[in-house]
């Protein structure tokens, strides 16, 4: 008997602190900062974005999101045996935010690790899930992606500080003899770290660097674009299948443009395509996760449709994967 993984539940939560466009320019105003709604969505399609309270750590959000997903799934949190967690900023530089969401659950025992693979960090944790599921290894997993990325805004920096936002998704995934995810497909490059990266670390009591995010906007953006529609074409070859065969394309929340782009490439209509950005803004890890449950919740997502899930972030990493739901 061949075996799967697939989704039994999905869960997602966003931190209750909501600041729209105004709201954020005119915070940054103060700092003689200057942006605009205008501005921000005409580029990136962004209206408003989720900010955490101080004190509210990636571990906070991502059990509100994993106890919404084992809702879901109907599971006891005691039934897990694997907790990975996507997050590119963690409660501390160690140990990994899945232990202390294992703690938050109240078990104890099944192994928990976290994955950093930037805004591609979700993809990467189901490809890693799924491949541990299908090994043998683990039955019923619990997935989550979860970002404070105000964390790491410099907010006298507009290039950067009007695009991201706080949130976390989770998904419960179990061993099935039915399919499932179909194919996954994930990928880096170190040559390209520079255009997209956090510079800063701990060393020797002090935070040597910049502990604030760094980004050459254009360079991502145009390289987004060709390997978002590369991965996706991978994940379908993997699978036998065609684009008309995706019923939503969900992919990371950076930018509407880009989703515009992949979606035109991949013949995919707007209708079909789950965005998120404009009130959650970019939550990295968290972005992919938001969406899904999101969908899910609202009825357009129904058991047995096709779902292409695909990221891109620092790294550079990109990857996909594609879903029977
Ligand atoms: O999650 C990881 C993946 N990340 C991404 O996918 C991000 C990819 N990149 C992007 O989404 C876009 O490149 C940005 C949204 C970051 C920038 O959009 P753009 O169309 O590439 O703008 P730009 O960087 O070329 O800037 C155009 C102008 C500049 O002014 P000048 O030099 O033309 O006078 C900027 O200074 O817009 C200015 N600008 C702003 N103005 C008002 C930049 N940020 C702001 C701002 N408000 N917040």
């Amino acid at each position: 008997m061949s075996r799967y993984s697939r989704i039994a539940g999905t869960g997602s939560h966003l931190p209750p602190r909501r600041l729209s466009n105004a709201d954020l320019a005119a915070e940054l105003a103060i700092q003689g900062v200057e942006t605009s709604d205008e501005w921000i969505v005409e580029r990136t399609g962004i209206r408003a974005r989720h900010f955490a309270a101080e004190g509210v750590g990636s571990s906070d959000l991502a059990v509100q999101a994993a106890r919404h997903a084992l809702e879901a799934a109907s599971w006891q949190a005691q039934e897990l045996d694997l907790i990975i967690v996507a997050t590119s900023t963690p409660d501390m530089v160690f140990p990994s935010t899945a232990t202390m969401v294992q703690h938050k659950l109240g078990i104890a025992g099944c192994p928990a690790f976290d994955v950093q693979a930037v805004c591609t960090g979700f993809i990467y944790a189901l490809s890693v899930a799924d491949a541990m599921i299908r090994a043998g290894s683990a039955k019923k997993a619990l997935v989550i992606g979860a970002e404070v990325f105000s964390r790491i805004l410099d907010f006298k920096d507009r290039t950067t500080c009007v695009l991201f936002g706080d949130g976390a998704g989770a998904v419960a995934l179990e061993a099935s003899d039915q399919p499932g995810l179909l194919a996954t497909d994930i990928h880096a490059d170190g040559k390209h770290r520079d255009i997209l990266c956090v510079p800063g670390h701990v060393s020797g009591g002090s935070v040597l660097g910049d502990p604030v995010l760094k980004m050459d906007g254009q360079a991502v953006f145009k390289l987004a674009v060709g390997v978002l529609e590369e991965t996706a074409r991978t994940s379908l070859a993997k699978a036998g299948l065609q684009e008309s065969a995706i019923d939503w394309l969900i992919p990371h929340q950076a930018n509407i443009r880009i989703m515009q782009s992949t979606a035109r490439k991949l013949k995919v209509p707007m209708e079909k395509v789950v965005v998120t950005v404009d009130q959650h803004g970019n939550t990295s890890a968290a972005s992919i996760p938001l969406a899904l449950d999101l969908a899910v919740r609202d009825g357009r997502i129904q058991r047995g449709q096709t779902l292409m899930l695909e990221g891109v972030g620092g790294g550079f990493t990109w990857g996909s994967v594609l879903v029977k739901y």
